[in-house]
């Protein structure tokens, strides 16, 4: 299971490697901080995140053990053990972390980093159980997140609101794991009572965020997802002003995924083609997010690029 790396969280991170480097800066460079998800271990070091790995279990031990030209030791905080390691000099330097204590001010980040990555995790198995239930949500909920925030950063959203934002953007569709699965897996033109139904998900998943202690905004963001600003969306058919700016944005990159990727009951198109369409549906989406989206994709250099898709990748009939 691929993790799911929260990118708000991304500052704490951050923040606790750098006291780590400022302490350790005698023992030796570039610290690396790891947790223990599963059988292998997950780390960032100061340009981000690492590829999860196994580690061996023996560093736990062993303060100041020696593995892939590092020295490594172990911190416990709330039941959760980090790993910190820092690269060593091997030619002539005393590089020895073995009498080294970890600094005071690293354990109330760490704390912090431990109880985000625990939500992380939660939040992580929930969007699996999604995925589970509807087969065209693999991966949408990633990509949709991703596409997201890369606007949300466009339009300058940032701290609390980018929190918000990825969170919206990662359970938009939450509501649907209420769904019986038949709904869910129809390919054909939905009659009015089954997409009465698919539409209820924006409500059932908003009123599930809402029981979460300080996601009302989270909550408000997926309500509101296939909210429309000329008033043609749902459930409430609410304009322009009354649609949180994460609502319009997670339904820009929602609707986005969706129409450039395979579905059932729709070909998948071209980025290019796909944002014309967008374009053309005047009062749809918000223009200021429809300009973000189509330089997020500018910027990335695939305007003209088709998904792969299973449709794409069939082999050719040939006779
Ligand atoms: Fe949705």
């Amino acid at each position: 299971m691929k993790p799911l790396e929260l990118s708000s969280i991304s500052e704490i991170w951050k923040s606790a490697l750098q006291i780590l480097g400022q302490r350790l800066v005698t023992e030796g460079t570039e610290p690396q901080l790891w947790f223990q998800w599963g059988k292998v271990w997950r780390g960032h070091d100061s340009n981000g995140v690492l590829p999860p790995t196994e580690l061996p279990i023996h560093l736990l031990e062993a303060k100041g053990a020696k593995f892939a030209g590092r020295q490594w030791c172990s911190i416990v905080t709330d039941a959760m053990t980090w790993l910190i390691c820092i690269k060593v000099d091997n030619h002539g330097h005393n590089s020895e972390i073995k009498n080294w204590n970890p600094p005071e001010a690293i354990f109330p980040t760490l704390k912090l980093l431990g109880e985000f990555v625990r939500m992380e995790c939660l939040l992580g198995l929930t969007l699996r159980i999604l995925e589970n239930r509807a087969g065209e949500h693999m991966g949408h909920w990633d990509r949709v997140r991703n596409l997201a925030l890369a606007i949300g950063r466009k339009l300058g959203i940032a701290g609390k609101e980018f929190v918000e934002l990825e969170l919206t953007a990662l359970l938009h569709d939450i509501g649907k794991v209420a769904l019986p699965g038949s709904i869910l897996e129809v390919s054909r033109p939905l009659s009015p009572a089954e997409r009465r139904q698919i539409e209820s998900h924006s409500v059932i998943g908003a009123g599930m965020v809402r029981e979460i202690p300080g996601m009302e905004k989270v909550a408000e963001g997926v309500l509101s997802h296939h909210e429309s600003p000329d008033g043609t969306g749902y459930p409430k058919g609410l304009t322009l002003e009354d649609i949180p700016l994460t609502s319009l944005i997670v339904g820009a990159a929602d609707a986005f995924d969706a129409m450039t990727h395979f579905r059932p009951y729709a070909a998948e198109r071209t980025y290019h083609e796909t944002l014309d369409e967008m374009a053309n549906q005047r009062g749809r989406y918000d223009d200021r997010v429809l300009w973000a989206l189509k330089e997020v994709l500018k910027a990335l250099g695939i305007m003209e690029i088709k998904p792969i898709s299973p449709s794409t990748l069939m082999e050719p009939n040939v006779t």
